[in-house]
């Protein structure tokens, strides 16, 4: 029998518990970093080296940090199924946990781009990218990140993948940034959804079966129900 597709979409909150702040939760990144100020196209043309600094704190942090047993627990669900996991996270603690097949949606902070060719992208040696690292064809080079205001290059391709999902698992997002928070609608009305977050979901997802916890117990106890549901079928 082929293995069920499952897709596991994640926000901040998964990472929460390895050290990183969400960013929209009481004391999130954002309260203390306006958007404006450090995620925008303006932002990076008023003063790139406050971004850079901004992110040069993000690696740091995202270096220093473990995957948890949220990230481990999906992982694991490989031995059981095709797994896809679609991120909006810019760390790398899925792959760090053994995910095999990550999508980043708003890029990833151990990367690099060109500011005048996109498809130039190289991996940040260490914590920092300074004003005056360039690519080879001499342009400053930019955090790999998708900022707000910004095309989401992978949305398609995400997009596909939940469509074709037979379970969708979504965690620790607060489901309020677009165009990622509209995926959960690609999902077929026949496939499972389910929630692992401690707040409670917006009202779009009312169908879901939320496991109101945070993401290092939730997501671990939902690994265990859905593996043996398997032996039910
Ligand atoms: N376990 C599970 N969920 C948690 C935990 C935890 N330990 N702690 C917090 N959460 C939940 C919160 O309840 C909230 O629903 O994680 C979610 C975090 O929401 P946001 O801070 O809005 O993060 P996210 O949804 O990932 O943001 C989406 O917005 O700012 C941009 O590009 C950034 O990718 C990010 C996007």
């Amino acid at each position: 029998m082929r293995k069920q597709r499952l897709v596991v979409f994640s926000g901040a909150g998964v990472s929460a518990e390895s050290g990183l702040r969400t960013f929209r939760d009481a004391d999130g990144l954002w309260e203390q970093y306006p958007i404006e100020e450090v995620a925008t196209p303006e932002a990076w043309q008023r003063d790139p080296r406050k971004v850079l600094h901004f992110y040069d704190l993000r690696r740091a942090q995202v270096l220093a940090a473990l995957p948890n047993a949220a990230h481990r627990a999906i992982a694991d669900l490989e031995e059981w199924f095709e797994v896809d996991v679609v991120t909006q996270n810019i760390d790398d603690l899925h792959e760090r946990a053994g995910s095999s097949r990550v999508m980043h949606l708003h890029g990833e902070i151990t990367l690099a781009r060109s500011t005048v060719d996109p498809t130039f992208v190289t991996p940040v040696n260490g914590p920092s990218l300074r004003w005056g690292d360039r690519c080879p064809l001499g342009s400053q080079l930019r955090p790999h990140i998708v900022w707000f205001g910004e095309p989401v290059p992978m949305i398609e391709a995400a997009a596909e993948r939940i469509a074709k999902a037979d379970l969708l698992v979504v965690v620790g997002t607060s489901l309020q940034v677009y165009p990622a928070a509209g995926l959960v609608h690609y999902l077929h009305p026949a496939a499972a959804l389910h929630l692992v977050d401690p707040m409670d979901p917006p009202s779009g997802m009312a169908r879901a079966r939320h496991w109101k916890q945070k993401a290092s117990a939730g997501m671990p106890a939902l690994a265990s129900h859905l593996i043996s549901a398997l032996s039910d079928r």
